[in-house]
């Protein structure tokens, strides 16, 4: 299981500031596409960063993830949260806004499980309803996860490496994660995980998007660390206003 014993170093290491940038765009993306009824479902939720968002602007947040880790973490900020495979999502009604942040779709290994949980949000979509999700630029793979370099970040409590490599024959990224961190309860855990990547085209988005009945609105650029000037990327993440087709 991935996000195993690397939930307790995520925040410190990645998520907060991710979040940082995410909140920006987040928050420009409310004010452009307003809504009257405030429910929000965020997919692949993490440790509750999105959802915490939500929840302070006055909408009601409910979050679904695969790793329990992740869920024991987002439960510290909110409670309503779900155990599940964004594949195969065990929800029903609609909300207005549904987001799936932090390239965590690059997770699916293949266009045929991407259109499956592009469906699942279909169906969890009414015409006044948005998905908000990002997803890695392809370039990222070879130009960062192709480097030789391991990305290594440490805190009061964690210590994490991450070594990864791109494999060009079916485009999916590699990552040997390694580490300790330190649980709530100030036990320390060792970290060791493998997780994959795969690398998907705007066009394979788009197409994927189309087959499970959503239209893209927007994409953006986005860039949240700032650091396209130093890599040969076109770009950093593509970010995907969608709505269901009518
Ligand atoms: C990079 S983290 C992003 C977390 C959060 N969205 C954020 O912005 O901080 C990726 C998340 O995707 C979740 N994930 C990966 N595959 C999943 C799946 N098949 N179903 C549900 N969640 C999944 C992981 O457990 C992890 O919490």
């Amino acid at each position: 299981m991935v996000y195993d014993a690397f939930a307790y170093a995520y925040d410190q290491a990645l998520g907060e500031r991710f979040f940082r940038s995410a909140r920006r765009l987040l928050t420009r993306l409310l004010d452009r596409y307003p809504a009257v009824e405030k429910t929000h479902l965020d997919l692949a939720c993490g440790t509750g960063l999105a959802m915490e968002f939500f929840a302070a602007r006055g909408w009601t947040s409910v979050g679904v993830d695969a790793s329990l880790p992740m869920l024991s973490l987002a439960r510290r900020r909110t409670r309503r949260v779900v155990a599940a495979d964004f594949r195969a999502l065990p929800l029903r009604g609609t909300f207005t806004r549904i987001t799936c942040l932090y390239d965590s779709l690059n997770h699916v290994k293949g266009r045929a499980d991407l259109v499956a949980v592009f469906r699942g949000v279909q169906r969890l979509m009414s015409d006044r309803s948005l998905f908000f999700f990002d997803m890695n630029h392809p370039d990222i793979y070879p130009a960062v996860w192709g480097m030789k370099e391991p990305f290594v970040a440490s805190g009061s409590g964690f210590h994490l490496e991450m070594a990864t490599a791109f494999r060009r024959h079916d485009a999916t990224g590699l990552a040997l994660i390694s580490g300790w961190a330190l649980l709530p309860t100030g036990h320390r855990v060792e970290i060791s995980e493998r997780q994959e990547q795969r690398a998907y085209s705007e066009r394979e988005i788009v197409e994927s998007l189309g087959e499970a009945g959503l239209v893209p609105v927007e994409v953006i650029d986005f860039d949240p660390f700032k650091d396209s000037d130093d890599l040969h990327a076109k770009g950093v993440k593509l970010f995907f206003v969608c709505r269901a087709k009518l």
